[in-house]
């Protein structure tokens, strides 16, 4: 099933997900970035709705909008115009500290260039955003130890990520994403830094996080053979998203 968006956003998606609940919405997201005299629309009138427990992909060539999009799905930049609603609730209007809080509570980040902290363990890193929430270390060491353990990699709990594979730091940093029970993890092309054999293994455990554990998940990437993994896709150009197709 494909439709034209920006139609999207009404009739075609709630047929294959009908009764799911909205958890992210986008309503005609515009992003222009000013450089001196010149302004580069990277979006350009995004609508779009995420419904809790998708799986779901972003492509589309480089220069797209793909970063700037995730951006704002993470509440990490503001859009120039238009409105992103976290379940239920519109974030324009909050300030930078409740926005923080609502990062912090509500959405995990998977980055292209996993971003641990060199001189920690993987159990230390994971540990991280308990820490910033202020939950106390046993406590916090608990729920990392089953977030790694979760993701395949209880017997390197005390490893540090230089002397890991680039999957198996990938695999850290998805536990990071998760450990705090986020209601959505945002991951801005996962893979890229990864070979192909570790690209589908790192997108298959996602999947299988999304299935078991019923977190929703949403990510960028340029290679194919992930799409066939995800239940719907999505592809912007030029800073419109031009098909939405639920594949399953
Ligand atoms: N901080 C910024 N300041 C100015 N222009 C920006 C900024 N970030 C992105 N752009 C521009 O906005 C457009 C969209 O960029 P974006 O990074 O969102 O694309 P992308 O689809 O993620 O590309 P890629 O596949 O290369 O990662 C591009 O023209 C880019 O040059
Ligand atoms: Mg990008």
């Amino acid at each position: 099933m494909s439709h034209s968006n920006q139609a999207a956003d009404t009739a075609g998606m709630a047929t294959s997900t009908a009764g799911a609940e909205v958890l992210l919405s986008l309503s005609d997201i515009k992003r222009d970035y000013v450089l001196g005299e010149t302004k580069v629309q990277a979006l350009k009138g995004v609508s779009l709705r995420i419904h809790r427990g998708e799986f779901v992909a972003i492509w589309g060539p480089s220069g797209s909008g793909k970063s700037s999009l995730m951006n704002i799905l993470g509440l990490v930049d503001a859009p120039s115009s238009g409105e992103v609603t976290l379940e239920g609730l519109p974030v324009s209007h909050l300030s930078d500290d409740a926005l923080a809080d609502l990062r912090s509570r509500k959405i995990g980040f998977v980055f292209q260039s996993f971003n641990l902290i060199p001189v920690l363990s993987a159990l230390e890193n994971v540990m991280v955003p308990l820490q910033i929430q202020g939950v106390a270390d046993p406590k916090a060491r608990e729920r990392a130890t089953q977030a790694l353990k979760d993701v395949g990699l209880e017997g390197q709990l005390h490893a540090r990520p230089d002397k890991m594979s680039g999957g198996q730091r990938q695999r850290v940093a998805i536990a990071r994403a998760l450990v705090t029970s986020p209601s959505i993890v945002v991951a801005d092309e996962p893979t890229a830094n990864l070979d192909s054999e570790n690209s589908v293994m790192v997108v298959e455990l996602m999947r299988e996080l999304n299935r078991t554990r019923r977190v929703t998940f949403i990510f960028t990437t340029h290679d194919p053979r992930l799409l066939e993994l995800v239940d719907r896709k999505l592809l912007l150009k030029d800073g419109l998203l031009r098909t939405d197709e639920s594949l399953r």
